[in-house]
C-alpha cells in the first residue's frame, strides 16, 4: 500500500483550507474562529458541527466524530485513504510522490540521518564546556559572544581527534555507513571512515522545524587552510536550498512590531549572523558559503516582499552584490524585490554592530538601497559614454538586462523606469550630467532658440513612431472609446495649422513625415502640403494653398477644412498666430494624437522601445512631456480647450 510521509500530509493540510473542502458537504457560517453547520453524520435541527481553519480539523458535538480533511473526504466520498489523499493532492496541485515504498525508505533513512545530526550536535555542544572545549569557548567569548547567544545557536567544539565523534556515534547505535552519508565522517580508501570537523567551533544548521541537517565549523588556528568547513551536500543538506537560521529569523520576523523592521536580512556569514541577532536583529539569514540561488530567493520571498542584502563597501563587496542582482533579475516578481545595505569599507556586518553598535547598523539599514538603482549605478559605472558606438552599446546593455526580467509587469516598469532615467539623467533639460551622453551631439536636432518655445515642451530629437507603434496608434481598435471624436479633430487640427504655417516644415520634418493619419481626406491633404513644401523651399500660404488646388480631390477638402469655424476657434491654428504659437499648439496636438488611448502596456513597450534608440527616446520623452502637461492642466475633459490654454500660455 502507498504511504505518504507526514510531511506531505502536513502540507497537503496547509494547502487546503478545511472550511473550503469541508463545505462542499455541510453548509457553514461563520462564527468568530469557527465555521457552524449541521452534523452531516446525524440527522440534527441544531448546528453542533464546527470546522476550525486554524487548527485544519472538525469537530461535531452530535455525533461525537472528529477529524481532519482527509478523514472527512473518506468519510463523505466512501473512499480509502490513499484514494482521499489523492484526490485532494490533485486538488492542492501536489504531486503524489511516485514509488511511495521508495518514498518511504527516503522518509526513514532521513529520520536517522536527522537522529545522527542530533546526536552530533548535543555531543560538540557538550564538548564545548569541558576542558578540551575551553579553547573554543573562550574564542567565542573572545568575539564578543554571550553565554546565552552560544546556547540560542547551540555552538559546540569538535576535537581534534580523527574519532572522537565516530566512536560517540557508534557506540549510540548509528552505522557508519550511515555517518559517511550523513558527511559527518569522511569515507577513505586506505583507511576506517574519521571525524570531518576537527578542533572546530562547530555551528549547526537548522531546517524548518529546527532540527539538524548539517553543521559548519569555524578553525580555531589559524594555520589551517580552510577557515569554515561545512557539511557536504547529502540526503537532507543541499547547500543552495539551506539558508543558515532561516526558521528562527522567520520567527522574529514576525514578531517585529514594525514592518519596515520585519524583513529578513542576508548576510555572509555565520558569525554575522549571530552577532546581529545579539544585536537585536534576529531576523538575519546567510546563504552557506555559496551565491544566493534561485531557491534561496524564493525562500527569502516568502517570508518578505524585499530582503536586505548586506554587504561589504569595498570593490569586492560591491561586485558581489552585482552578482546578486543578475541572479535576481529574472526572477524579480511584482512587489517582490531586494535592498541593497552597503557596510562601511572593510566591515562586516559582525564587525560593524561589535566596534560602532546597533545604532550604525541599523542606520546602515536606513541607506538601503533598491535593486533598481544599484543596477543603474553599476551601469553607468561599466559603461563609458564618450562616443556614439559606446553609447548605443549602453543603451543596448541596458535593453538586455531588463528584457531578462522573466515577468512581464516587472519587465515593463523597469523599462519605464529606465527610460526616465535616461531622460533625468541626460535628456535635453539637464545639464549637470558628468557626460552627457544624449545631450550631446544632438546639434543637427536643437531646437533653433529663435522659435522660442521651451525644451520641456519640444523634444530635442524628431517624433516619428515606428510603422509598429503607428499601427498601434492609428488603429481605432486601441484607441480609448469616446476619443474618436477627438481623434477626428486633432487630425484637422494639425493639417490645418500646418496649411496656415509652411515654416513649420522644415523644424519639424521628421514628425510630419511620419505622421499618420486616419481621415482619408486628411492624409490626402497632408501629402499635398508635404508634396508642395518640400518642393519649394519658402513656399508661403497662398504657395501652398495653390499647389493643393490642382491635385484631384483635394480641393473640396481644403475648402472645408479652412472654414470649420471650430478649429479656427484655437488662435494658433490662424495664419495671424506667430510661428511659436502655431508650433507650440501644433506640437501639443501631435503630442495627444500620437499618445491619446495609448494603454499602460503599450506605453511600457514604447519605455522599451525607447532603449533600443534615439527615435524610440524621442518617442518616449513625447509621451513623458505630454503626460506632464496632461497632468498640470487640470480637469483634461476638454483636449481642445486645453491645447488652446497652452497656446495662450505662450504669448
Ligand atoms: P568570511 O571569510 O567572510 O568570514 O566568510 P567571516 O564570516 O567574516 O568569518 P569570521 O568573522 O572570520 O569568522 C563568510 C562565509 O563564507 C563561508 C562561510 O559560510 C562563512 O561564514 N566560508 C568562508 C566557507 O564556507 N569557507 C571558508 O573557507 C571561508
Ligand atoms: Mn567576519
Amino acid at each position: 500500500m502507498p504511504r505518504f510521509s507526514p510531511e506531505f500530509l502536513d502540507e497537503l493540510r496547509t494547502r487546503l483550507r478545511a472550511s473550503d473542502i469541508i463545505g462542499r458537504h455541510v453548509k457553514l457560517k461563520k462564527e468568530g474562529r469557527e465555521w457552524r453547520g449541521l452534523s452531516p453524520f446525524t440527522s440534527e435541527k441544531t448546528p453542533s458541527f464546527f470546522v476550525n481553519d486554524e487548527k485544519a480539523r472538525y469537530f461535531d458535538f452530535s455525533s461525537g466524530k472528529s477529524g481532519d480533511i482527509i478523514g472527512f473526504t473518506m468519510d463523505m466520498q466512501k473512499l480509502s485513504f490513499v484514494e482521499a489523499v489523492t484526490r485532494l493532492a490533485e486538488e492542492a496541485g501536489m504531486e503524489i510522490p511516485k514509488d511511495s515504498h521508495q518514498e518511504q525508505a527516503r522518509q526513514e533513512k532521513a529520520v536517522g540521518l536527522i537522529e545522527a545530526h542530533e546526536a552530533a550536535a548535543k555531543f560538540y555542544q557538550d564538548l564545548l564546556y569541558r576542558a578540551d572545549g575551553r579553547d573554543a569557548l573562550e574564542y567565542s567569548r573572545g568575539r564578543g559572544l554571550s553565554d546565552e547567544t552560544i546556547k540560542r545557536f547551540g555552538l559546540g567544539y569538535a576535537p581534534a581527534s580523527q574519532m572522537a565523534l565516530k566512536d560517540h556515534l557508534i557506540n549510540k547505535g548509528f552505522a557508519p555507513d550511515l555517518l559517511v552519508e550523513a558527511g559527518l565522517l569522511i569515507r577513505h580508501e586506505q583507511k576506517p571512515p574519521y571525524d570531518r570537523f576537527r578542533d572546530r567551533l562547530m555551528f549547526p544548521i537548522l531546517n524548518q522545524k529546527n532540527r539538524p541537517i548539517a553543521f559548519g565549523g569555524r578553525a580555531l588556528s589559524a594555520s589551517e587552510k580552510a577557515k569554515y568547513l561545512n557539511s557536504p551536500e547529502t540526503p537532507l543538506f543541499h547547500k543552495g536550498s539551506v539558508l543558515y537560521n532561516l526558521a528562527q529569523a522567520r520567527a522574529e520576523a514576525a514578531k517585529m512590531l514594525r514592518e519596515a523592521d520585519s524583513a529578513l536580512i542576508v548576510c555572509e556569514g555565520y558569525m554575522d549572523v549571530i552577532a546581529l541577532a545579539q544585536a537585536g536583529f534576529g531576523n538575519a539569514v546567510a546563504p552557506l558559503g555559496t551565491a544566493l540561488t534561485e531557491s534561496h530567493l524564493s525562500l527569502l520571498w516568502r517570508v518578505c516582499d524585499e530582503p536586505f542584502l548586506c554587504f561589504d563597501g569595498d570593490r569586492a563587496g560591491r561586485s558581489a552584490a552585482y552578482r546578486s542582482i543578475d541572479r535576481a533579475l529574472p526572477l524579480l516578481k511584482p512587489g517582490k524585490s531586494l535592498r541593497f545595505v552597503f557596510m562601511p569599507e572593510g566591515q562586516d556586518p559582525d564587525d560593524l554592530v561589535r566596534q560602532n553598535g546597533p545604532k550604525a547598523f541599523r542606520d546602515a539599514m536606513g541607506a538601503a538601497r533598491p535593486l533598481v538603482s544599484v543596477l543603474w549605478d553599476r551601469e553607468e559605472e561599466n559603461h563609458s559614454l564618450e562616443t556614439p558606438e559606446k553609447r548605443a552599446f549602453f543603451r543596448q546593455e541596458l535593453r538586455r538586462l531588463v528584457q531578462s526580467i522573466k515577468d512581464k509587469d516587472v519587465r515593463q516598469a523597469y523599462g519605464a523606469w529606465i527610460a526616465d532615467k535616461l531622460l533625468e539623467s541626460f535628456g535635453a533639460g539637464s545639464r549637470q550630467s558628468k557626460n552627457q551622453p544624449f545631450g550631446r551631439d544632438r546639434g543637427a536636432y536643437r531646437p533653433k532658440n529663435k522659435t522660442g518655445w521651451g525644451q520641456d515642451i519640444r523634444p530635442a530629437v524628431p517624433l516619428s513612431a515606428s510603422p509598429a507603434l503607428k499601427a498601434k496608434l492609428g488603429s481605432t481598435a486601441k484607441l480609448g472609446r469616446g476619443n474618436r471624436a477627438g481623434m477626428r479633430e486633432r487630425e484637422r487640427l494639425l493639417v490645418l495649422t500646418l496649411l496656415n504655417h509652411p515654416d513649420l516644415f522644415r523644424a519639424n520634418e521628421a514628425e510630419i513625415l511620419g505622421l499618420s493619419l486616419e481621415d482619408p481626406d486628411m492624409a490626402r491633404l497632408l501629402s499635398a502640403y508635404i508634396d508642395a513644401v518640400s518642393e519649394q523651399e519658402n513656399l508661403d500660404i497662398e504657395g501652398v494653398r495653390r499647389h493643393i488646388q490642382t491635385v484631384p480631390a483635394c480641393a473640396g477638402v481644403l475648402e472645408s477644412l479652412l472654414n470649420d469655424q471650430q478649429l479656427t476657434l484655437l488662435k494658433f491654428t490662424r495664419p495671424t498666430a506667430t510661428l511659436a504659437e502655431a508650433e507650440t499648439g501644433w506640437r501639443n496636438t501631435l503630442s495627444l494624437h500620437l499618445f491619446h488611448g495609448l494603454t499602460s502596456e503599450e506605453a511600457a513597450e514604447l519605455a522599451l522601445e525607447s532603449l533600443s534608440d534615439e527615435t524610440g527616446e524621442a518617442r518616449w520623452r513625447a509621451f513623458q512631456n505630454h503626460r506632464r502637461s496632461m497632468r498640470s492642466q487640470s480637469g483634461s475633459a476638454n483636449e481642445l480647450g486645453n491645447v488652446e490654454k497652452s497656446a495662450e500660455e505662450s504669448e
